[in-house]
């Protein structure tokens, strides 16, 4: 039977990373495909440089061919259990399944489900792990992941859990990088916005000490801090980081600013959002002042953060950053739901 991985495994081998190369290419590929295969994906911590190279390069073949894939997940279900608004990370999951054969059910929001009724967290995890061979879940508690993890016999990928992590953004992120920048290594990057609250930053910090950027700037209001075990966490990793509170100083030296908004959801007392609320924004002028090549990217959804008359600009990287969900997520999915193999054993 035609296996599309006989395609894929060349492709992989000739544009892999040195890494790739100077191993035992067959070992190498069969253990990331076993390391892959039906994975809990809860946090950033728990990737290694090997497997998010691995990932982005097939995320590169998922991007220039995905139709080649596209009876891969054929027969397979993703329960999409969305607690909290989205739009980019629900719809960028359920299209990769889609593309790759496979069938969504799910829902997107609390009051549409029985939990409304009262049913417990756990009861509605366990009826979707036997409806579905895998999950996506959002959640406002930090560890609803992990926790449905340990009751799912499915794997479970964390789509944002509270303010903890959204690792597949971080992913999406670290990809955005490579494909638009060519790397990470040289590149001075600045973080702005609510370092406090916004999930994405921790996954992409997570991340970013794996790959160590040149330079570090977190650029923020003082209220909006990085908090205490964070900060710690990714300085006992090594990463070297400068914590900014006005981005005018750094803008100048910078080859990637990623904005985040403020996580008004997540303030425990409304009067500390009205502190802040506005405190920064990102504009044409701003930009003017960064090098001729800086890259902006964003999560989104923006707010007031973020100027939409940049949009048409060179340096506004996030709807191409945002395109980039699918093909990583369906990487994602192919690995974690299998279908591929090496051919090389
Ligand atoms: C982010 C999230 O949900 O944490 N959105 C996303 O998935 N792209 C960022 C945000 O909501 O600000």
């Amino acid at each position: 039977m035609f296996s599309p991985v006989t395609t894929l495994l060349p492709q992989l081998y000739e544009k892999s990373f040195n890494i790739l190369v100077v191993l035992d290419y067959g070992v190498l590929m069969n253990d990331l495909l076993a390391q892959f295969r039906h994975r809990d994906v809860i946090s950033m911590l728990d990737f290694n440089r090997d497997e998010l190279e691995f990932l982005f390069r097939l995320t590169d073949r998922m991007l220039d061919s995905i139709n080649e894939y596209r009876d891969l997940l054929k027969g397979k279900v993703l329960a999409i259990a969305f607690f909290e608004p989205s739009t980019r990370t629900r719809l960028s999951f359920e299209s990769a399944m889609l593309k790759l054969g496979g069938s969504v059910i799910g829902f997107s929001s609390e009051e549409s489900t029985s939990v409304a009724k009262g049913e417990r967290f756990s009861d509605t995890i366990r009826m979707l792990d036997s409806y579905a061979d895998a999950l996506v879940i959002r959640h406002r508690y930090e560890g609803s992941a992990k926790l449905a993890a340990e009751i799912a016999e499915h794997p479970v990928i964390n789509a944002g859990d509270g303010r903890n992590e959204h690792p597949t953004q971080a992913m999406l992120d670290l990809y955005t990088l490579y494909r638009l920048k060519g790397g990470i290594e040289r590149l001075s990057i600045g973080i702005i916005g609510d370092l406090k609250y916004a999930r994405v930053v921790n996954s992409l910090l997570y991340g970013l000490t794996i790959f160590k950027p040149r330079k570090l700037y977190l650029i923020s209001h003082p209220l909006l801090k990085l908090r205490d075990e964070v900060r710690r966490f990714i300085s006992s990793k090594g990463l070297q980081f400068e914590e900014v509170f006005d981005v005018n100083e750094v803008i100048s030296e910078l080859d990637v600013l990623y904005v985040t908004r403020i996580q008004k959801e997540r303030f425990p007392d409304p009067l500390e959002y009205e502190k802040v609320k506005g405190s920064y924004r990102v504009t044409a002028d701003l930009v003017r002042r960064g090098k001729e090549d800086l890259l902006i990217l964003h999560p989104l959804p923006r707010v007031d953060e973020l100027d939409t008359s940049l949009d048409g600009t060179r340096h506004a990287g996030y709807f191409k950053q945002a395109s980039f969900g699918v093909p990583l997520r369906s990487a994602l999915l192919a690995l974690i739901l299998g279908g591929l193999t090496s051919g090389c054993s």
